[in-house]
């Protein structure tokens, strides 16, 4: 099977605001629109920050409250000099036009094609390095072909129930149908009340994972996951 990436969007640039290429829109709902993430600075900081505040709880307790700083410039750094490939996987949901919420996909060869770098991690002590370490045993990397993984998908605190994670997530639903998938699945913690709305998306429960004792407490903070699957048509 072949797993060349479908294009999903126009080329850029599309146009120029204040002498910067303006990405391409892919969806609009209403206020909601949503568009590739780029390189730029403010980009990836909102990302990061973003993304660290949303996991505060799992971060910290991989970590320490101190390393959140640290753990937002990882996730910045993180997304510095990829290739073009790499921000297609990255979406950005705005509120007329202020940015709200994000998501990522993973697909088939992505852990290969995108590697996490040494470089990306500032000075750490070693404790954090262990319970990051431990953070990434519990994130799947292996995805597999003909499958979407979506992880993480989160919006801003004070932009939440306006619909926008369901606008992400049509977004989602509609990259993977593009690049020939026939499913999209994610994992959420089995406390978290993300679940109510997966179920009101079409996705289903598949499985419940715990790993004995403290197994994913010890990684994540959370002791069970429900892997959640959509058939796509
Ligand atoms: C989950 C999340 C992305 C949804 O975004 P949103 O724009 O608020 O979503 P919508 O307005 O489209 O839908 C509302 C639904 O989002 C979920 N939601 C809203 N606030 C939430 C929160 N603080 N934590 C978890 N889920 C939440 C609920 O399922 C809600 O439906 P309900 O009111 O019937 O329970 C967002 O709430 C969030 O970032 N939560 C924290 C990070 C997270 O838990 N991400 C999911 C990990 S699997």
């Amino acid at each position: 099977m072949d797993f060349t990436p479908i294009t999903t969007q126009q080329p850029l640039p599309i146009g120029q605001k204040d002498g910067h290429v303006q990405p391409t829109e892919l969806l609009r709902r209403g206020p909601v629109s949503v568009r590739n993430a780029t390189e730029s600075e403010e980009d990836r900081e909102f990302i990061g920050k973003l993304v660290i505040e949303a996991f505060e709880r799992k971060v910290v307790h991989a970590t320490s409250r101190a390393s959140l700083p640290a753990m937002n410039t990882i996730y910045s750094n993180h997304m510095r000099g990829r290739p073009p490939l790499f921000y297609e996987r990255h979406f950005i949901a705005e509120y007329n036009g202020e940015r709200a919420g994000t998501c990522v996909l993973h697909y088939h060869g992505d852990a290969e094609l995108f590697p996490d770098r040494t470089e990306d991690i500032p000075p750490l002590s070693c404790c954090d390095i262990c319970g990051l370490w431990l953070l990434q045993l519990g994130t799947p990397k292996d995805y597999p072909a003909g499958k979407c993984y979506l992880d993480p998908i989160c919006v801003d605190e004070k932009f939440r129930g306006k619909g926008i994670g369901k606008v992400l997530l049509d977004m989602a639903e509609i990259d993977a149908k593009k690049r020939g998938c026939k499913v999209i699945y994610l994992l959420v913690a089995t406390t978290n009340r993300a679940q109510h709305l997966y179920e009101r998306q079409g996705y289903h429960v598949i499985e419940k994972k715990s790993l004995c004792c403290c197994g994913y407490w010890c990684m994540t903070g959370e002791r069970e996951f429900a892997r959640m699957d959509k058939v796509l048509d």
